[in-house]
């Protein structure tokens, strides 16, 4: 129930979120401020967008509400700017359709569903890999290395370096107090490095993989230079990282923590996954927020936003709201219909990785659900401690040893 006293509403400190969203926040601003000025102790502070209809017009209406110059609540640091150049991810159309372009057709529905055999067999392999020992840490030896081989595929790396690199996205997303001072500097240095070498090689001797495309490919007739390859590598392999993997852990724990839903998809795994995988998507919304700046004055949800002003626009919570989803707090694997905003509200920056997660997250969890079936929980999740990126960072696991 909605509750008229206001509660300590902080969406920046990671403590929020060390349990999963911090529902009972969102629960009250949807119903008391749902565009909420929220104070940044170091930032002008922040319009906090929670209603699903206002999010979704947030991101639908790139023309008043601009990626640019990022889409993370702190601004950028001065001087550590890349010049004209911007990630596709925190750029407005023109440009940003121009970028899109480049990549849009490794991605659609067609080519994610060439690579499901991979992807199965990537499945078996990771399983393969856990399934005799009878226990293990659910989130990093089994949720983490699907995306992690599945980037490497793509970009045509050996699949250790996957492992590598999306360690790196960690230590870009952690909480600078939950990490060594310069981490998330030194991590990006490290992800650009490894991205030239990359590029050097494929410039001489190019192959058929998503790195090689990209290199292949114009803006304006122009060939995309070192840096938009290096930003261009470091979004593709961020996105697709810790989102996925923290959907499948968060999925698997929503699991744990509903026996008679658990029960329902077990018993029909081949025919409940979808509608399961996409209340998963809703339940979890593993990215917690994006951020727009307005671009011009405008009102939203009766509310004045001044141009130049931050909005940040909460997933989570839109996945949440009563206005969208009848009874939101239920965890309903067969829920239907379900249009969630996990993947973004549908405007032009809506995942580009869509169609290939979904793939990701059904291939590994029908292997998991079918050849670790009395997989339980071995001791508490511990989360990410993050205000961006949401899902348990340890889920230690048991199960009966050995299905082949
Ligand atoms: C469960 C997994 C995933 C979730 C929850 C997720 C979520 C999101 C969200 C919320 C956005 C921003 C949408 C917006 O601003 O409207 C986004 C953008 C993006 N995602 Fe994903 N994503 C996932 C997996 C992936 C994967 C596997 C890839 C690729 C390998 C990927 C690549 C991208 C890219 C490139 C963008 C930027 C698109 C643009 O700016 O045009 N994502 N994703």
């Amino acid at each position: 129930m909605a509750t008229t006293e206001p509660l300590t509403i902080d969406l920046l400190d990671p403590a929020s979120f060390a349990h999963g969203q911090p529902h009972d926040q969102f629960r009250w601003l949807r119903a008391n401020a749902p565009v909420f000025r929220h104070p940044e102790p170091d930032g002008p502070g922040f319009w906090a967008v929670t209603r699903y209809e206002d999010v979704r017009a947030v991101g639908r209406d790139p023309e008043t509400f601009s990626s640019v110059p990022t889409t993370m609540i702190p601004d950028p640091i001065e001087g550590f700017g890349f010049g004209d150049h911007q990630m596709m991810l925190m750029s407005d159309p023109p440009h940003h359709t121009r970028l899109r372009r480049t990549i849009n057709r490794q991605f659609t529905p067609r080519a994610a569903e060439r690579l499901r055999l991979r992807v199965r067999e990537l499945a078996r392999r990771i399983v393969d890999a856990v399934v005799d020992r009878g226990e293990c840490d659910f989130v990093t030896d089994v949720a983490g290395e699907m995306p992690s081989f599945v980037i490497a595929d793509l970009l045509g790396l050996p699949l250790d370096d996957g492992r590598r690199l999306y360690q790196l996205t960690e230590a870009i997303h952690a909480a600078p107090e939950s990490q060594p001072e310069g981490a998330a500097l030194g991590a990006v240095i490290e992800m650009f490095n490894y991205a030239h070498d990359v590029a050097e090689q494929r410039r001489r001797d190019p192959g058929d993989d998503l790195a090689s495309a990209l290199l292949a490919s114009e803006v304006d007739g122009e060939p995309l230079d070192d840096i938009d390859f290096n930003l261009f590598f470091i979004l593709l392999v961020d996105a697709g990282g810790d989102t996925t993997r923290n959907l499948v852990g968060g999925g698997l724990l929503a699991l744990f923590e509903h026996a008679d839903e658990r029960r329902r998809l077990q018993t029909d795994v081949d025919g409940m996954l979808p509608t399961a995988i996409e209340e998963m998507l809703r339940w979890v919304s593993p990215v917690i927020y994006m951020r727009r700046t307005a671009a011009r004055d405008i009102t939203l949800a009766g509310t004045d936003i001044a141009a130049g002003d931050k909005v940040v626009m909460y997933y989570g919570s839109a996945n949440r709201d009563e206005r969208a989803f009848p009874e939101p707090d239920r965890f309903d694997v067969g829920r239907q219909p379900n249009d969630h905003v996990a993947f973004g509200g549908g405007g032009p920056h809506f995942c580009l990785g869509a169609h290939l997660a979904r793939i990701e997250i059904h291939e590994l969890l029908h292997e998991v659900l079918t050849r670790m079936p009395d997989l339980e929980p071995a001791g508490p999740a511990e989360w990410l401690p993050s205000n961006f990126i949401s899902g348990p960072k340890h889920l230690p696991v048991r199960f009966t040893p050995g299905r082949r």
